[in-house]
């Protein structure tokens, strides 16, 4: 028999998939089925990037540079200079999305053993990037009376061990919503000094902000050997196809070594990598509003519908386009199923993602689902409204 590491056996499946079948043998059935599980948006993707591809005038699509295409990097930090963070060559390195910068920086900092410490509840392909690399999280408990704020030192310093390595912070927060402060941020990189940790910041949804200015780790100067950007035009630029990302830091010993891994794969898309470079060079501050403005009329769409079912708990989010509810359920994965296989309202069912699967400890998240909002605000309605239908009706079989 063929051993399989145990690395990746420690790895779990994506909670927002584990549905699929059933979704699929409910719409084999005849049945609509309204997403809110996916963080996939509908917004339409910027005409400048498929225009920058029709336009590709040579015979050849050749490797690109193995750190990025000129043209995408040159647009990547004017984009940067615009938050205030003037970077030089080489401290931005072009990634298959922000999963793949995600997946660098763990392959460059873990050694077996070492520890993240993340936040929870978290993104859970966190647990793969970290797993595969031989790490290990070290989840910051948070709560949904305190809207899942974590960044004191109260709570994070006697969490931090020899083995420590990192701290990794999604701002906007996937699945909470929750920005971090000027004053949190300062919280956090004043901690990395002290231990002398990377600080990596998720922000790959920096500019759905609705509570004001949108912040980047880049601006706290004292830190510029711990901190580490995490970004990705998927969700800025509705583009999650297109797998642009990037790996941000001042750290140069740390970009030298992810150089090794860059080269290795030699390189990421080139076309895609011109039609990022052309929404940076011709999207800006008008476009971000609008996208905030129509992701603000989704949640507050949520929101209103969310108030109308009994026994729901959540806090209104300020960022990113998810929200973490806890449902007077014992087991939302019990209630998943049985809307796909069991209930259905005028032809249509709805789908969430189970809380446990952003739990290190997945009895934590048993009565809570994320939702996304990414849909229009009316079908938002409707699937919060089947939400409620769907709660009354898995309580009525229960209760037989
Ligand atoms: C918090 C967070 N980080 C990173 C990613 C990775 O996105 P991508 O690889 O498309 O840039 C996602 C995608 O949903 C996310 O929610």
């Amino acid at each position: 028999m063929m051993k399989l590491s145990s690395r990746i056996r420690r790895c779990g499946l994506s909670p927002m998939r584990q549905f699929y079948p059933y979704e699929v043998a409910a719409v084999n059935k005849g049945l609509k089925v309204h997403h809110m599980n996916i963080g996939q948006p509908d917004i339409e993707t910027p005409p400048a990037f498929l225009e920058a591809v029709k336009d590709y005038q040579k015979n050849v699509v050749p490797y690109a540079p193995a750190p990025g295409e000129e043209a995408y990097l040159q647009a990547a930090r004017a984009y940067y200079a615009g938050l205030g963070c003037a970077l030089e060559d080489g401290d931005i390195l072009a990634t298959f999305g922000g999963s793949e910068a995600l997946e660098i920086v763990m392959a460059c900092i873990l050694e077996e053993g070492d520890e993240v410490l993340v936040p929870e509840p978290f993104y859970p392909n966190y647990t793969t990037f970290i797993g595969v690399t031989g790490g290990k999280i070290c989840p910051i408990p948070t709560s949904a009376e305190e809207g899942y704020r974590f960044a004191s030192r109260e709570r994070i310093e006697p969490l931090i061990n020899e083995r420590t390595r990192a701290l990794l912070v999604t701002n906007p927060g996937n699945p909470t919503g929750v920005v971090l402060s000027r004053e949190e941020m300062q919280v956090l990189v004043d901690i990395a000094r002290k231990y002398e940790l990377f600080l990596i910041s998720d922000e790959v949804y920096r500019e759905i902000v609705y509570t004001g200015e949108k912040n980047t780790m880049l601006a706290f100067a004292e830190a510029a050997e711990n901190v580490v950007v995490i970004d990705s035009v998927s969700k800025r630029f509705s583009t999650t196809g297109a797998r642009v990302g990037a790996l941000v830091s001042r750290n140069h010993a740390l970009m030298d070594e992810a150089l090794k891994w860059a080269q290795g794969r030699l390189c990421i898309t080139t076309l895609d990598q011109l039609g990022a470079a052309k929404m940076y060079e011709t999207l800006g501050m008008e476009y971000f509003r609008s996208v905030r403005d129509e992701y603000r009329r989704r949640r507050e769409a949520t929101v209103e519908a969310l108030r109308k079912i009994p026994g729901v708990e959540f806090t209104s989010p300020d960022g990113a386009f998810y929200l973490m509810v806890t449902l007077p359920v014992d087991d939302t994965e019990k209630l998943q199923y049985f809307l796909l296989e069991e209930f259905e309202d005028r032809g249509e069912t709805v789908m969430f993602a189970p809380g446990a699967g952003f739990y290190s400890d997945p009895e934590l998240g048993r009565n809570k689902i994320r939702i996304a909002y990414v849909t229009a605000p009316e079908d938002l309605t409707r699937a919060v409204e089947l939400l409620g239908l769907g709660i009354a009706a898995y309580h009525r079989r229960n209760q037989k």
